[in-house]
């Protein structure tokens, strides 16, 4: 037990973004600065301290059309299970409720215990899938480089509202590319650990495996890629081009659904994202 009790939630700024770094580093997760500055900059991030550190924090990040996804909920270890994170979705869920706006989030297993009992409820499902090595599969599919315009609006179909400036905000980072293949779209970027591709957009599922493929074989991983359960023709595919599937998150939703996206993702563009 720690011999202070964190008091009060405040809000962090990007003069927090090396204190909140070391919490997504501490759980393993692939965040890198430039992922935490953007929900400092455009977001609400709500955090705990203990002292000088910093012990937990929360993000609700608005999107357009009255929705807003929270995420970055981490508490460090020895914090665990004191009501903290539910005092920071509480916090996130009511700066929403001021600004009208339904919440989405995609939740690990430990974050699901903590947000059922809130009112989120579950809608689809994702899977975690890492590769280290592609799979030397023969003639490599074809990559071209894809437009942010034709990605934003293919991914606003797929969300039901527009993320532009995320979208935006991710080509912009020196390490990120938009590729395309045969009506296949997606976007890759930096990670701490790994690259991550996503969103990742097609019309069939032997599109988004063939620019998949492409992708792992055009540059070094390794990779990390967060794709829709229900695609299950694409999810047993990457399995068996050698990708192995790390953990669930479970998409919950507090409040009413407002949005109809026309055709889920094959990928999301990240579970702190959505
Ligand atoms: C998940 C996490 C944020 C929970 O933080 P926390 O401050 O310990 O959560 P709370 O104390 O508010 O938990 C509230 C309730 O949720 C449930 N819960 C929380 N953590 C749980 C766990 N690991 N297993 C099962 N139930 C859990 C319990 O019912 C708990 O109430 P109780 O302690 O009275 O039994 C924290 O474990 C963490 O940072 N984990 C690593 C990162 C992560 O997975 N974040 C969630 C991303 S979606």
């Amino acid at each position: 037990m720690a011999a202070t009790e964190p008091v009060g939630i405040v809000g962090l700024d990007v003069d927090d973004a090396q204190a909140v770094m070391m919490l997504s580093t501490e759980a393993g997760w692939n965040q890198n600065e430039a992922d935490w500055r953007f929900f400092l900059s455009r977001g609400a991030v709500f955090g705990m301290r203990n002292g000088a550190r910093l012990v937990a924090t929360a993000a609700l990040l608005p999107y357009s059309a009255g929705n807003a996804w929270i995420s970055m909920v981490l508490v460090t270890a020895d914090f665990r299970r004191r009501g903290i994170a539910t005092k920071l979705v509480d916090a996130c869920l009511n700066a929403a409720a001021r600004r009208g706006l339904t919440t989405w989030l995609d939740a690990t297993p430990d974050g699901a215990a903590v947000y059922g009992p809130l009112g989120f409820e579950p809608t689809l499902q994702l899977r975690r899938l890492r590769l280290t090595k592609p799979q030397d599969t023969g003639t490599i599919p074809s990559l071209s480089d894809g437009n942010l315009d034709a990605l934003a609006a293919r991914d606003a179909g797929a969300m039901g509202f527009d993320r532009s400036t995320l979208l935006a905000e991710f080509s912009a980072r020196s390490g990120s590319r938009i590729v395309s293949g045969d009506r296949a779209m997606a976007l890759i970027r930096d990670g701490r650990t790994a690259r991550h591709i996503g969103p990742l957009l097609a019309d069939r599922a032997d599109q988004a495996l063939a620019l998949v493929d492409a992708i792992v074989r055009s540059e070094t991983g390794p990779w990390l890629i967060d794709a829709v359960y229900s695609q299950e023709e694409f999810l047993s595919g990457l399995v068996a081009l050698g990708w192995t599937i790390e953990r669930p998150f479970q998409r919950m939703r507090f409040g009413p659904a407002a949005i109809s996206p026309v055709q889920p993702p094959f990928a999301v563009a990240g579970p702190e994202f959505g």
